[in-house]
């Protein structure tokens, strides 16, 4: 759980796509303080503005109006220490699963060509993907390439991680596997902050420590709900805690309302 001073703040962000067919208003005074140490997700209808807040806030779009303070102070341009996992894994198809790994690690001049592939090894074991250091991207299930794309970002070790429904278009069972593996190497990485979007609420509250819920277009905080379930937690059997009930409902109560507005 976070403590202490927000590591992002989002002061009254808003963002105005302009387009010939007329303005586009995506956020509008959007304020948010994430906790350094902290796993927040956030859910919201689709085209709410969830994937521009994490642009904004990496640096990769400047808000209309507003701030992104990182650490209090305001943040602008790209934001180095912050690592952005995206939907699309984007992972060279020339490179083998170690060499894209690695690759991370050589542009940020992490250690030498030895420690970065100690590095890299040892995630590639955590995520269970021993005996495929040498495949390419073609060679690996939609949920192996998630694994690495997770993993590539995680070995520079940014102290925030945005991640974008990077689970999206994996089954059931993978997208199990796949957030227990994330919550492991979150907690091996004590004070990592992670931002993640779903539009999963099972998975939303699964894995938070808080649920953002977004209005309809234009975003902004509807409401945040706290996740008061206990850590470790087993995300197996994580839904049929007492208190999972009353949170998901909570969620889903905020969210529907939201829905009922977006005509997309
Ligand atoms: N580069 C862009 N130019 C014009 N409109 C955009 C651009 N990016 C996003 N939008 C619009 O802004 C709104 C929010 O988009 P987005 O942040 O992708 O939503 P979400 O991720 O919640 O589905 C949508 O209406 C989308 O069409
Ligand atoms: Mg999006």
């Amino acid at each position: 759980m976070g403590s202490g001073d927000p590591i992002i703040s989002l002061r009254g962000v808003s963002r105005v796509f302009r387009a010939a067919r007329g303005d586009v208003v995506a956020l509008s005074e959007m304020d948010l303080d994430v906790y350094e140490g902290e796993f927040v997700t956030v859910v919201g209808p689709s085209g709410c503005g969830k994937s521009t807040v994490l642009n904004i806030i990496v640096g990769l779009l400047e808000p209309s109006s507003g701030q992104i303070l990182f650490r209090g102070q305001v943040s602008s341009g790209i934001n180095k220490e912050i690592g952005y996992v995206t939907q699309a894994d984007n992972l060279f198809p020339w490179r083998t699963v170690l060499e894209n790994v690695v690759f991370g690690l050589q542009m940020r001049g992490v250690g030498s060509k030895s420690e970065r592939e100690e590095k890299a090894r040892k995630l590639i074991t955590q995520v269970g993907l021993d005996g495929f250091e040498n495949h390419y991207r073609h060679e690996l299930s939609g949920g192996m390439r998630q694994r690495v794309n997770i993993i590539r970002t995680l070995a520079y070790d940014p102290k925030v991680i945005l991640l974008d429904e990077p689970f999206g278009p994996l089954d059931a069972q993978t997208r199990l596997q796949l957030q227990a593996q994330l919550l492991d190497l979150w907690r091996q990485r004590a004070g990592t902050t992670l931002i993640f979007i779903t539009h999963e609420l099972n998975e939303a509250i699964a894995l938070g420590d808080r649920v953002v819920v977004m209005s309809a277009r234009p975003g902004r905080v509807r409401e945040v709900v706290p996740v008061d379930l206990p850590r470790p937690r087993d995300i197996y059997t994580i839904n049929t805690d007492p208190n999972f009930r009353a949170i998901y409902d909570r969620v889903w109560e905020h969210l529907a309302e939201e829905m009922r507005q977006t005509t997309e």
